[in-house]
């Protein structure tokens, strides 16, 4: 199994035509790249644009509502980003679910749909600072799984799990990999325990938080991730082609 790089641009960049050049020079960096999968998340009205582009570089969105068509104002569904060449959906970031009132019952009906229609969720977990100091990062971490796949069972465990310190997230504060490494554990051992040893061990279990060029490797080597959720880094062309590049290495 490739390592698996997902780049989330956010809200980022403002214009079409900026995307495109965005998406261009992304290309480019990573045109060498064939030992790690590359997913880009950007905005949803960029998807189709960069969607017949894409070549080795595959495509996820940042979010989606839980029913396939309907009266649901405002709502994308899974089909729909499926339609539009998406494979992967992340479900969870801390972002939504504080900007957008997202809670756990509503990433488990995402994570429903999204499964129905053949997507990969990218499910993301995270304690907050003051969970940590508090000593209930274990407790976030396997409540969050335990609430956001309560009842779902998977035919293939097409899984993806992002460990986010919500502290890390765009602050440059860096988990250090020892740290990680222990969370990253917790969720593996979670996994094995729902899902049982066999299925679990094709879930792909990712680190984001303030990773770039310099730290990258440190979460695969050290910390033993099968990949990265990068945000701020990602809207750099060159600092996430190093990104890439320096877990493809190995
Ligand atoms: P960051 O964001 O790399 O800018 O910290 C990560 C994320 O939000 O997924």
């Amino acid at each position: 199994m490739k390592p698996l790089v997902v780049a989330n641009w956010k809200m980022n960049p403002p214009t079409i035509t900026k995307a495109k050049e965005l998406f261009a020079l992304v290309k480019k960096e990573l045109r060498n790249n064939n030992r790690v999968e590359v997913v880009i998340c950007p905005p949803l009205p960029y998807l189709s644009v960069i969607k017949g582009h894409s070549q080795n570089i595959k495509l996820g969105a940042q979010n989606c509502f839980w029913e396939k068509t309907g009266a649901y104002t405002g709502g994308v569904s899974p089909l729909m980003l499926k339609d539009l060449g998406c494979q992967y959906v992340i479900v969870g970031h801390s972002e939504t679910r504080i900007n957008f009132g997202e809670t756990d019952e509503m990433i488990n009906k995402k994570i429903r749909t999204i499964i129905e229609v053949k997507l990969k969720p990218i499910l993301c977990i995270g304690e907050t600072e003051r969970e940590r100091k508090e000593g209930k990062t274990n407790l976030v971490i396997t409540r969050g799984i335990e609430k956001a796949l309560a009842g779902i069972q998977f035919e293939v465990v097409d899984l993806n799990i992002a460990y986010e310190p919500v502290w890390a997230i765009g602050t440059g504060n860096l988990c250090n990999p020892q740290m990680a490494r222990e969370a990253r554990l917790l969720i593996k051992e979670k996994m094995e325990k729902l899902f049982g040893f066999a299925a679990a061990k094709d879930i792909r279990i990712l680190y984001g938080g303030s990773v770039d060029g310099e730290n990258a490797k440190s979460f695969i080597e050290e910390a033993g991730f099968e990949g990265l959720l990068v945000g701020g880094a990602s809207l750099n062309p060159l600092k996430f082609g190093a990104i890439v590049n320096s877990i493809s290495l190995n």
